[in-house]
């Protein structure tokens, strides 16, 4: 089953054809992100008209993979078996574009239309098959079946805009079970980020500073909390403190020395400290779920799986557990927004409807 997928969501514009929810025929994606680096933020109305000016090409470049009919249409049509979109959450004019874009190519070709939950689907970016290169330059695939997700899996999705922790017994069956309060992880990272002079470059730039900061070398002074490790609410997040006390700490640097007060030392401390203040409280919450839930697996997706430092935090925890728990990131192209996952979640959720039932719903709710 072929599944042509479209995400459109914030800043990123995104065509993937994937075959059975898992082979990747193809994967196209444009990203607004340097238009908006002056305004400090994203920018909806630019992101909007970015979606618009690369909506089509970015289909074409998309449907290049297939043998090719007497229109773009009849291509959909012959070699399609449903087109499935990104209506929310997100940016109301990105998804406009993406949503309407999908509904016409529904009604002219007839092929169902799936309509897919942004932030779920991120996971799904966990079940495709994807290249990877070893040490030595070889090739090798990593194939979905059960027996390598193994289940009751614990999912944690981190991105931009959410944090959020899933319960998964089979790759249809999922609970919510808690998220972030207030600011996602993502979010956290970005406005240290911006505080720190990175301007839009979020979480890479931290990550990417926070290797100048050697612990071993010289101890770690600045000490940040790890929100919400000791409330009993133990599957939520919250990240707004963590924010307000990075701010603080930076006001009162800047109080004490005005003239130098952000050396480098001083900002590859900080990004350091932070990156480890995010990455503790998202292991330790995923691992309180596994051992609750009796886990065989935990899948970590989203824009912050990208981040080495959680990846590596992971691998080294779960081999402190007594039972077998397998770790699961997908490759770093993935986590970031794109319309590969889009396209598996719509293969494993599968809930067609009519193209006059599918509207764009910015706060459509991430709780199942
Ligand atoms: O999933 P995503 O591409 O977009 C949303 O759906 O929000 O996630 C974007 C987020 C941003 O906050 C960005 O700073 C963060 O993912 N991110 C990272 C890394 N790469 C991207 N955070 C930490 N370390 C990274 N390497
Ligand atoms: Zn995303």
């Amino acid at each position: 089953m072929k599944i042509l997928a479209i995400e459109s969501s914030c800043d990123e514009t995104a065509c993937a054809i994937v075959e059975d929810g898992v082979n990747i025929l193809s994967n196209v994606v444009a990203s607004s992100k340097e238009l908006h680096q002056k305004y400090g933020g994203i920018m909806p109305e630019l992101a909007a008209r970015e979606q618009l000016s690369s909506i089509l090409p970015v289909i074409n470049e998309t449907l290049k993979v297939l043998p090719q009919e007497k229109n773009v249409m009849q291509t959909i049509a012959t070699h399609i078996d449903s087109i499935a979109v990104t209506v929310g959450p997100g940016l109301i004019g990105s998804l406009l574009v993406g949503v309407e874009t999908a509904r016409t190519m529904a009604m002219l070709t007839s092929v169902p239309i799936i309509p897919v939950n942004h932030v779920l689907a991120h996971m799904y970016a966990n079940f495709v098959n994807y290249q990877q290169i070893n040490e030595n330059n070889n090739v090798t695939i990593k194939q979905y079946n059960n027996n390598i997700i193994q289940f009751p899996a614990i999912s944690l999705v981190v991105s931009g805009g959410h944090t959020e922790l899933y319960l998964m017994k089979s790759p249809n069956k999922l609970t919510w079970l808690g998220g972030t309060l207030d600011d996602a992880a993502g979010e956290c990272f970005d406005k240290t980020a911006r505080l720190l002079g990175f301007g839009n470059e979020g979480g890479v730039a931290i990550a990417k500073a926070a290797k100048w900061h050697h612990p071993s070398k010289k101890p770690s002074i600045i000490k940040l909390p790890r929100p919400m490790l000791d409330k009993d609410n133990e599957y939520n997040f919250s990240f707004s403190g963590l924010k307000s006390a990075i701010v603080r700490l930076v006001t009162t640097l800047k109080e004490t020395n005005p003239d130098n007060a952000l050396t480098a030392d001083v900002i590859a401390h900080l990004a350091h400290e932070t990156e480890e203040a995010i990455t503790d409280v998202l292991v330790k919450k995923t691992l309180i779920a596994a051992e609750k839930h009796h886990a065989k697996s935990i899948l970590l997706s989203g824009g912050v799986a990208a981040n080495t430092k959680l990846r590596e935090k992971f691998t080294a925890s779960i081999k402190k557990f007594n039972v077998s728990i397998t770790f699961r990131a997908p490759p770093p192209t993935l986590c970031t927004d794109n319309a590969v996952y889009i396209a598996s979640c719509a293969f494993f959720l599968e809930n067609p409807v009519s193209w006059k039932d599918i509207s764009a719903t910015p706060d459509l709710s991430v709780e199942v």
